[in-house]
């Protein structure tokens, strides 16, 4: 079989070749993106913070474009583009389908309005309807599932990029103006988890969909190891920085250590000391008591490397982390339980909190499993063209909506990121 036989992304087992299905599931996900930024005043969805995060209003129209470009442009007989100008505009990163507007400069368009982009979402969303009527058989199944998945991608997006903005306005406020985060109780030291490893086969299965960065599904020998029962909290980071954990350098990666210096850093993204000099971090709710048992997030690889060195441990491979999820289910702390912020772990045996909460930095590089080939044409440049020089993270967080990760997923960030609800979990050789 030569790659390009294969379908663009893993068959999915729940093919939406029924109706209402199909346009059920697109509506769904419009909806729930549309309610994400309803919250959010027109001013909010225009500014762009920084380089690595987009303006609200780009994300709507972004995963407006993807649909209208990889669905109704080649599948829709007579599909009328709602502005051509547009495609340049929303365009993200597909050379194969042209220039685009430098990513640093998406917070510059005050134009289109939102009130046109918002149009744009509803011309796009009927076009779709009409696409959508009798079903999607076929290769109009996976490019569904893939623009339904991207646009959950985005959805994580708009609420880490918001927090963003936000950590910037001096009157940092809250997305989510909810009771303050469950201080949560004391979990207690954590426990381990004893795993046998030898030869464990990971990536997607088949039967539901999967990005082509879970496949192929191949072996991999792991030696014994050992992961920890929970993630690491803020008080568990606390000592760490009491430790002289951002001064030693023999605790850090090179790179790491540079970074340390360079940006000053001595504590996570988004942590500052209150006026007593308590800490504070910035989260959806706005400014807060750091919750001292809640899991500590925002750190970046580099960070996540340095605590585990001071532990005494490791960071956990990719191959461990999924050997291990794949005997829970996929459940804990996820968007729809509206937390917006990780919690703290329940007291209870076995693994916890491997997913939701905050995604899992691993000590895994983001490459191309073994007999991975992009599919060709543009969604091929989806994820493949991105595996250098990133690192893999696990198991979704309390900004993914439910359903969106499983075992085999692989998220991907640069190892000095930090704006995304990036934690750790600690892993051991058996010995
Ligand atoms: C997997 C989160 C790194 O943010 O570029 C969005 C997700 N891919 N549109 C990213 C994505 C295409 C991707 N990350
Ligand atoms: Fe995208």
């Amino acid at each position: 079989m030569s790659p390009t036989d294969k379908a663009i992304f893993s068959p999915a087992a729940e093919r939406p070749t029924d109706a209402r299905g199909a346009l059920g599931r697109f509506r769904r996900v419009r909806e729930a993106t549309l309610a994400l930024a309803a919250p959010l005043s027109p001013e909010d969805q225009l500014a762009q913070s920084m380089p690595d995060a987009s303006p609200t209003k780009w994300h709507l129209a972004h995963t407006t474009w993807f649909f209208e470009t990889f669905l109704l442009t080649p599948h829709l007989a007579n599909y009328r583009l709602f502005d051509p100008a547009f495609g340049y505009l929303f365009n993200s990163y597909y050379e194969a389908i042209g220039p685009r507007q430098p990513r640093p400069q998406r917070g510059l368009l005050t134009r289109p309005p939102l009130e046109r982009v918002l149009a744009y979402r509803a011309h796009v969303d009927e076009a779709m309807g009409r696409l959508l009527a009798k079903g999607a058989p076929g290769e109009l199944a996976d490019l569904l599932n893939l623009g339904l998945a991207h646009e959950e991608q985005h959805q994580e997006l708009i609420l880490m990029d918001i927090l963003h903005l936000f950590a910037q306005s001096p009157l940092k406020p809250a997305y989510a103006p909810a009771p303050a985060l469950p201080v949560g109780r004391d979990p207690g030291p954590a426990g381990e988890v004893a795993f046998a490893g030898g030869l464990v086969e990971i990536g997607h299965q088949g039967g539901g969909f999967a990005f082509d960065n879970e496949g192929p599904r191949h072996k991999a020998y792991l030696e014994p190891y050992r992961l920890a029962d929970r993630l690491v909290t803020n008080a568990e980071w606390l000592a760490f920085m009491a430790d002289g954990g951002y001064a030693r350098p023999e605790l850090w990666l090179s790179e790491g250590w540079a970074r340390v210096q360079a940006e000053a850093w001595e504590a996570p993204l988004y942590w500052e000391r209150g006026p007593d000099g308590a800490w504070l971090a910035m989260t959806l709710q706005g400014r807060r008591a750091l919750a001292p048992h809640a899991p500590v997030t925002h750190v970046s690889f580099y960070e996540a490397d340095a605590f585990a060195t001071w532990a005494g441990a490791r960071l956990p491979t990719e191959a461990e982390w999924e050997a291990a999820a794949a005997l829970v289910d996929v459940s804990g702390n996820f968007r729809e339980q509206r937390q917006f912020g990780p919690a703290a772990a329940r007291s209870q045996p076995g693994l916890r909190q491997m997913f939701g909460d905050v995604w899992e930095w691993t000590r895994s590089a983001y490459s191309p499993y073994p007999g991975f080939h992009p599919a060709a044409g543009a969604v091929g440049e989806y994820n493949g063209k991105f595996m250098v020089g990133q690192m893999v993270l696990r198991g979704g967080c309390c900004a993914s909506p439910e359903g969106h990760v499983r075992a085999s997923y692989r998220n991907f960030f640069y190892p000095h990121q930090r704006w995304m609800f990036s934690g750790v979990r600690l892993a051991w050789d058996e010995d």
